[in-house]
């Protein structure tokens, strides 16, 4: 059977969910003619489904057999729920065999089963956590060196060649020792494993021909029979070290939680997620890195921005592009109607661009702060068990070459992938030098010199840009109005209307949203000097001055500003202003209706109004309480259009009022930002500790009164993403499924907090100490 032969039968295979498909939500052409084997999608899986993500981010392909969903907050949602969204597909061959290949791997007796990735619960949490220890943080530690060891025997044997293929030489290899010492499994036949792990690849996420189907079928077969043949060899060595000794040791200990087909299927699946993961992961990196010339000689220059530049490079052009979910019930997701059973394609790499989570998404930014937020490792509890490993190999390289070669360029070359649905990274990468001018010719120390990054994801304290004040003025009256442009010249990010940067000045960290006018140069920020705060704002307005050098985090946006509305009451109180404007701006520039309610103290206090007045004229309310003019709020409300949307950023009081008077309207019209946080300290006196059990991993916890669930979780070693550690910005929220909360953040609106289904860990708690559960 021909290729488009194999796409038929993938079709006439799922024809009635296809149809249900095209009952309920008409096709786009795109949906009809996405292929996941296409040159546009194997060339650049992100840019492929762009469409989507803008347009239909949950849809059907007929041709793949698969929904497939594209935006990040979706993908997300599936990566966490793994009871409605099961991984039981994760492994499943995504074009099926030909019988002739069955029969060929009858003959090796191959039974592939469950392994981690693969198991619902509660069968999958339970063996993660009696072999977890072996990944925690501590125990990795020790690894580096043998990481390093390995990395440098490779680069010592190339650095005087001038011209090399990184896979080749070093990417492919050192990953699977690295793999194979971690395992604890013999480091022999590197290239008989070879052929096998890319014959895993092709016969699970690849789209084989007939012929095809036959060879992978043996390299498979053998690759089961060798994978047996370790273990028999290993169940010799009671006192082995390493991961799958303790695998084969629990299966001995407890069989009914580590059974023996687990073993066996696991001693195969686990070299190719551990190996081929990280040696396309790398082999992405460099080709990104040496082809974004700016980031690469930022990173020669400072070996500070090594791990989140890593955390980038997955983001931006990671290994594991899809991975696969099924649903267990009808269920509903992105706006569609998913019927039981439904397979699901989600495209990790169309999250980690997704501009909804990533300002300027489609951008490779080694500054970026959430970086680590990607999703090429998987989320929820099944999220990669390795990804310390990944990433410490990725720093070591990247270090390693960077600081002896860092005039490495990129050779000319056309890049080949071995084209699959999920796994992504080139057969090679070429890369040129002159030997002559590596530096350690000169200076011998550089060879053996190295720095060393903790085990673990980057913290995002570690990550910020410098920038420089080209520019200070008076926006009002006690508000400080500030350009910022990047202190080497170069562009700084695209942002969004309602996005936000972080100002770093000493040791205050503060943030403001971004205001400056469109096609502006640099940042415009506006900052009002508030006495009664934290003090930060007070030591901007005395310290800030024109050329100084601050550091920036971000952007990143919030407040985002949903485009798809007829019409748009906006409201800002006093430096509220500040995201407001910039929605005003974008709206103006998509010719939407809109309307600006802007309220006061006193014209001399406002700022933006000259700006406003000339660019929003006919749009623009001012209301100045010394001139009697308060904004009635309930008549905005109530004159407020058919699928109108109010936007709202100001003191709390405001929002509250807001909240009030649109209790009744539908969800989703009423968007606020707050300007400030209070009452976020925790005085021991007056809280009070309580308990936490995580359905998840099955771990209890103790909340102590004087610290956060969020810090309870982190010192557990449960990685929850954080940001403001405020209640600002919603990125801690967790999922509750039991227990009375006493929300205290500034993100979730009123009915979500009567639902009692999510909870924001950095500073929400239980009410009255009561134990909660979460998931
Ligand atoms: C699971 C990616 C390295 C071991 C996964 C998953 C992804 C992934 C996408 C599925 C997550 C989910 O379903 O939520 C990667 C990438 C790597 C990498 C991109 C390198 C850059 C490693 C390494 C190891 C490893 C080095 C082991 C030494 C595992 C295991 C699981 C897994 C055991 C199953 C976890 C579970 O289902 O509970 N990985 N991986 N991975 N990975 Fe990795
Ligand atoms: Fe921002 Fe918790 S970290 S809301």
């Amino acid at each position: 059977m021909a290729r488009s032969e194999n796409q038929t039968d993938n079709r006439s295979g799922d024809k009635s969910e296809a149809e249900d498909a095209a009952g309920k939500c008409p096709f786009s052409r795109e949906a009809e003619e996405f292929d996941a084997f296409s040159d546009r999608y194997q060339s650049d899986p992100a840019e492929a489904l762009r469409w989507s993500r803008d347009q239909k981010p949950v849809f059907f392909s007929p041709k793949l057999g698969y929904w497939v969903v594209s935006r990040y907050d979706d993908i997300k949602a599936v990566f966490r729920d793994n009871s409605i969204f099961s991984p039981r597909i994760a492994l499943e061959k995504i074009t099926p065999a030909t019988p002739e290949a069955v029969e060929v791997l009858k003959t090796y007796g191959y039974a592939m089963n469950r392994t981690l990735v693969n198991e619902d619960e509660p069968a999958h949490m339970e063996r993660r956590r009696v072999l977890m220890d072996h990944f925690f943080p501590e125990n990795l530690e020790a690894k580096q060196e043998m990481v390093r060891r390995l990395t440098r025997e490779k680069v010592d044997a190339f650095i005087d060649s001038g011209r090399v293929d990184l896979v080749e030489a070093m990417l492919y290899e050192v990953p699977l020792n690295v793999a194979l010492h971690f395992l604890g499994v013999p480091e022999d036949d590197i290239n008989v494993l070879r052929n096998f792990s890319v014959a895993h690849s092709v016969n699970t996420w690849g789209r084989p021909s007939d012929e095809k189907q036959l060879a992978v079928a043996h390299d498979v077969g053998q690759f089961w029979v060798y994978a047996g043949k370790i273990i028999e060899r290993m169940k010799n060595e009671p006192e082995g070290t390493g991961w799958m000794h303790e695998t084969i040791r629990k299966n001995a200990e407890m069989p009914d939680i580590v059974p023996d087909s687990y073993v066996h299927s696991m001693m195969m699946a686990i070299i190719v997620a551990a190996h081929e993961t990280t040696s396309l992961a790398s082999a992405n990196m460099f080709k990104t890195l040496l082809s974004h010339r700016q980031a690469w000689e930022d990173i020669c220059q400072d070996a500070s921005l090594i791990p989140n530049a890593v955390e980038e490079c997955l983001r931006y052009s990671g290994s594991i592009v899809a991975w696969r979910r099924q649903t267990t019930a009808k269920t509903r997701l992105g706006g569609v109607d998913l019927p039981e059973g439904a397979k699901l394609l989600i495209v990790q790499a169309s999250g980690n661009q997704d501009e909804r989570h990533f300002e300027d998404g489609d951008t490779f930014d080694i500054y970026r702060d959430n970086a680590v937020d990607h999703l090429t490792f998987g989320y929820g509890s099944h999220q990669c068990m390795g990804k310390n490993i990944g990433r410490m190999e990725m720093r070591v390289f990247l270090e390693e070459v960077s600081r002896r070669i860092p005039h490495l360029q990129l050779a000319d070359q056309e890049f080949r992938y071995l084209p699959t649905t999920s796994f992504r990274g080139p057969d090679h990468v070429w890369v040129e030098w002159d030997p002559e001018k590596n530096p350690e010719r000169q200076k011998p120390e550089i060879a053996g010199s190295e720095v060393h990054y903790p085990v673990g994801a980057p913290s995002r304290r570690d990550i910020a840009r410098k920038v420089r004040v080209a520019d200070v003025r008076w926006e009002a009256e006690g508000v400080l109005g500030l350009t910022l442009q990047d202190t080497r010249g170069r562009p700084l990010p695209d942002w969004s209307a309602g996005a936000h940067v972080e100002l770093c000045v000493a040791d205050y960290e503060r943030k403001y949203s971004l205001c400056s006018r469109p096609g502006a140069e640099g940042y415009d920020l506006a900052i009002l000097r508030d006495d009664g705060g934290r003090g930060g704002s007070k030591h901007i307005h005395e310290t800030v001055r024109k050329g100084m050098e601050v550091k920036l985090r971000g952007p990143s946006n919030l407040f985002r500003l949903d485009e798809t509305a007829n019409s748009y009451l906006l409201i800002a109180g006093g430096i509220g202003i500040t995201p407001i404007i910039a929605m005003a701006d974008r709206l103006k520039a998509l010719g939407k209706d809109y309307t600006i309610h802007y309220c006061g103290r006193s014209r001399g206090s406002m700022a933006h109004l000259v700006r406003l007045e000339q660019d929003h004229a006919g749009r623009l309310t001012v209301h100045a309480a010394d001139e009697n003019r308060r904004a009635d709020l309930a008549g905005l409300v109530s004159a407020l259009k058919q699928q109108g949307q109010i936007y709202v950023c100001g003191p709390e009081r405001m929002i509250s009022a807001l909240e009030d008077l649109t209790v009744d309207l539908p969800e989703g019209i009423l968007h606020f930002e707050h300007f400030s946080a209070r009452d976020t300290g925790l005085d021991p006196e007056k809280e009070a500790g309580f308990d936490v059990e995580l359905q998840d991993s099955g771990l209890s916890i103790k909340v102590a009164a004087y610290e956060t669930l969020l810090d309870a979780l982190h010192a557990k070693g449960i990685d929850v993403a954080s940001d403001c550690r405020e209640g600002l910005c919603g990125s801690c929220e967790v999922m509750v499924l039991e227990g009375d909360i006493d929300h205290r953040d500034k993100v979730m609106t009123r009915s979500e907090r009567a639902g009692n289904r999510r909870m924001i860990a950095c500073c929400s708690r239980s009410r009255n100490g009561g134990r909660i559960k979460l998931a």
